[in-house]
C-alpha cells in the first residue's frame, strides 16, 4: 500500500464538506487511499462554516494532511440572491477563516470558484480574462479569488470547473435532470441561450490529483473544450441514450422568469490546465459513448 501510494504520489488530503454532490466523491476517493482521514460536515458536527467550527490544531497535526480540499458552500445561485446575508456569512467569511487556519497549519487549500465570476458577454474566458460578476454567488466567489491569495502567499489551488455532472442518477446534477425528464416522458424545457462548459465529476477528480502530483499552485480551469446549452445537451443525451425527443422544447433563459438574471455565456478554455498536465478533460459524447450500460443499469434497477 505504502509503496503503491509512493509511486503514484497522491498526497493526504482532507475534505470540508462531505455530504455535498462534489464533495462525496472527493472523499470517497481519498478514503480509499486514506482510511484515517475523517468526514467533516455539520452533520457530523464537526465542521461548519457559518458557525466557524472547524477541527483543533492538534488533530491537524495527529492526522498530518498536506492538502485540503473545501468543497462546502452554499451553491445555489438562487439562495445567495435570497438569503445574501447567511450566504455571505458562509461563502466569504467562513471559508476566508478556514483558509486562514489552514494555511497557519502548512495545509494547502484547494478551493473551487465557478465560471459564474463572468459576466457571460462573451464566453471562451481563460484564467487572465477579467471577472465581472452579475450575480451575488458570482460576486462571492470574486470576492474568495482576490483573497485567497493575501492569505496563502500564493500557495493554493483554485479550480474553476464547468457545471459537473455525474452519471448516477441519484445526484440532482444537469445530466440527471435531463435523463429523468426523457426518460420518463415528462417535458423538458431546455434554454438554447445559456452557453457553459462541463466536467465529469471523475475528471475533476483525476485533474485534482494530477495538479496536486504536480505541485502545481493558482488558478485552473478543469473543463471539457466544448462550449454547449443545455438544449444541446438534452439532445446528445437523447441521441446517445436512444430517447424520446418529443418532449423536449427549446426556450430562452428569459422565459424561465427569474427574479434574477444569469451570465448567458459563461463557456472557458482549458488550455492552461492542458498545457501544464496533459490530462484530456473528456466531452459528454465521449463520457456517454463509454458509460451507456452503466446508466441503463442505474436507471431501471
Ligand atoms: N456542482 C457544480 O457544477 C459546481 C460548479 C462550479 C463550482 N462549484 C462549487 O463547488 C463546490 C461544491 O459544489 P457542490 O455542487 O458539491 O455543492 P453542494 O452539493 O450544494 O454541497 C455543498 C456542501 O456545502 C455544505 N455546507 C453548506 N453550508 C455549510 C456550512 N454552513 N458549514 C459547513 N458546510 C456547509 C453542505 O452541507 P449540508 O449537507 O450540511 O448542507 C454540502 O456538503 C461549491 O463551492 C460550488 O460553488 C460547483
Amino acid at each position: 500500500m505504502t509503496k503503491n501510494l509512493d509511486e503514484l504520489k497522491i498526497p493526504k488530503t482532507l475534505i470540508f464538506g462531505t455530504t455535498g454532490f462534489i464533495g462525496k466523491y472527493l472523499f470517497n476517493f481519498y478514503k480509499s487511499f486514506f482510511p484515517d482521514i475523517p468526514s467533516f460536515s455539520r452533520k457530523n458536527s464537526n465542521f461548519d462554516l457559518e458557525n466557524l467550527i472547524f477541527p483543533s490544531n492538534d488533530f491537524l497535526k495527529e492526522i498530518k494532511p498536506t492538502y485540503a480540499i473545501i468543497s462546502a458552500a452554499i451553491s445555489k445561485i438562487n439562495i445567495c440572491e435570497e438569503d445574501t446575508k447567511k450566504a455571505y456569512k458562509i461563502n466569504v467569511t467562513g471559508t476566508l477563516k478556514l483558509i486562514e487556519f489552514l494555511t497557519k497549519n502548512d495545509i494547502t487549500p484547494i478551493w473551487f470558484s465557478s465560471d459564474y465570476v463572468f459576466d457571460g458577454n462573451v464566453g471562451s474566458y481563460s484564467e487572465e480574462s477579467l471577472t465581472n460578476p452579475i450575480t451575488e454567488y458570482g460576486k462571492q466567489k470574486e470576492i474568495l479569488e482576490k483573497e485567497i491569495p493575501k492569505i496563502t502567499k500564493g500557495n493554493h489551488l483554485i479550480i474553476r470547473p464547468g457545471r459537473v455532472y455525474s452519471l448516477n442518477l441519484d445526484d440532482k446534477t444537469i445530466f440527471s435532470e435531463i435523463f429523468s425528464h426523457l426518460i420518463e416522458e415528462k417535458a423538458y424545457r431546455a434554454a438554447k441561450d445559456q452557453f457553459f462548459s462541463l466536467t465529469y465529476i471523475e475528471d475533476l477528480i483525476r485533474g485534482i490529483v494530477k495538479l496536486q502530483t504536480m505541485n502545481a499552485r493558482g488558478i485552473f480551469h478543469i473543463c471539457a473544450k466544448e462550449k454547449i446549452n443545455r438544449y444541446q445537451l438534452a439532445l446528445i443525451i437523447a441521441d446517445k441514450l436512444s430517447l424520446s425527443m418529443k418532449n423536449l422544447f427549446s426556450i430562452k433563459l428569459d422565459d424561465l422568469e427569474e427574479t434574477f438574471k444569469r451570465p448567458k455565456n459563461t463557456s472557458m478554455q482549458n488550455a492552461k490546465f492542458y498545457k501544464s498536465t496533459n490530462l484530456e478533460i473528456r466531452d459528454i459524447n465521449t463520457i456517454l459513448d463509454l458509460k451507456k450500460k452503466e446508466i441503463y443499469t442505474s436507471a431501471y434497477e
